[in-house]
């Protein structure tokens, strides 16, 4: 029997499969369909403390091989998904959900981590600290002095499970400087990664999306072996209590079968699922099956961050 169930924090999911925040999670309505497909579990939108409309649209442009976007962080605020959560774990005591959130501002992350901490959520949550697309705010895990200050904070108050987005990093020393910082702390998992930031996309003599002159967020097929390259970078670098979510071009099962060797223990889809609906769930998951009963493994556990290399 080929099983892809995990687990994350002690917290058991039947699939390893689930949407990537920002994707099929804005609404009650998309957080159901999501919870009732073959996902694994749902990460929400990503929450600020009130509720934003986001950038002018066009701001979301499918393209072959992925995607383009800056939203701007769109969401109907804390209140309206920690609410939600909060009854869902009544409803279904068995599951688990990620709670996706960030501040505008430093001070705003701490009020609303704060909230969630005092509240009685018992979910994990996603602090989302790679969001390229706010205009005129830089995204903090660029920058690792302000990255190890807000975690040094949060952990002083902060003691329910805990993990943060990424965004992809491109160099060996980014690397070893992000995973140096993260060791110090109590992180339950790091997800990598968000969209490549800032990329072009042209139609004709266009850009395709409306803020930014057309600068956006790449997601899809194009940043696969980005997302595979921060996931197994921090995978040989973290301690092994922090786990790692890979998200980033995953199309087909091998593209999870390729996350799950780099060292992932949980795979998210964004653009994929965005074009495809939660069909592409089961899709995927089946996909995936059947490159492990080909290959004999029977849990993500047989060929998890087992990749090999050539000597
Ligand atoms: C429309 C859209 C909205 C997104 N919004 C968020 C968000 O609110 N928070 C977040 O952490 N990532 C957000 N992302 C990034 C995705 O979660 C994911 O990291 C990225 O798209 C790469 O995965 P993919 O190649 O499967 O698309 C968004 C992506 C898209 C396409």
């Amino acid at each position: 029997m080929v099983s892809t169930k995990t687990e994350i924090a002690g917290f058991e999911f039947d699939n390893c499969l689930m949407n990537a925040a920002g994707v099929a999670c804005m609404t009650i309505e998309e957080l159901e369909e999501v919870k009732q497909s073959s996902a694994g579990t749902f990460v929400t939108k990503t929450a600020t403390l009130e509720a934003r409309q986001g950038n002018p649209e066009p701001r979301y442009h499918d393209v072959p091989l992925g995607s383009i976007n800056s939203m701007g962080l769109p969401n109907h605020g804390l209140d309206y998904y920690l609410n939600y959560l909060l009854e869902l774990q009544d409803k279904e005591p068995d599951r688990t959900f990620f709670l996706s959130l960030v501040g505008m501002s430093p001070e705003e992350t701490h009020t609303i981590l704060k909230k969630v901490q005092e509240s009685d959520f018992r979910g994990l949550t996603e602090l989302n600290l790679s969001c390229p697309n706010v205009p005129g705010k830089p995204q903090i895990a660029y920058d690792f002095e302000t990255t190890d200050k807000i975690l040094s904070e949060v952990f002083a108050y902060f003691t329910k499970p805990l993990g943060i987005k990424l965004p992809p990093y491109f160099d060996i020393v980014h690397f070893d400087q992000a995973a140096a910082i993260f060791n110090q702390y109590p992180l339950k998992f790091v997800n990598c990664v968000n969209s490549v930031g800032n990329g072009l996309y042209i139609e004709d003599e266009s850009v395709v999306i409306r803020p930014k002159n057309g600068f956006g967020g790449i997601g899809g097929e194009y940043i696969k072996p980005t997302a595979l390259a921060n996931v197994h970078a921090f995978y040989q670098r973290l301690k092994p209590e922090i786990q790692i979510i890979g998200t980033g071009g995953v199309l087909t099962g091998r593209d999870a079968f390729e996350h799950i060797l780099c060292g992932a223990s949980m795979v998210e889809i964004g653009t994929t699922l965005h074009k495809e609906g939660v069909a592409a769930f089961e899709r995927i998951t089946n996909e995936l099956k059947e490159i492990m009963a080909e290959k004999g493994y029977e849990s993500l556990e047989d060929f998890r961050g087992k990749l090999k290399y050539i000597d």
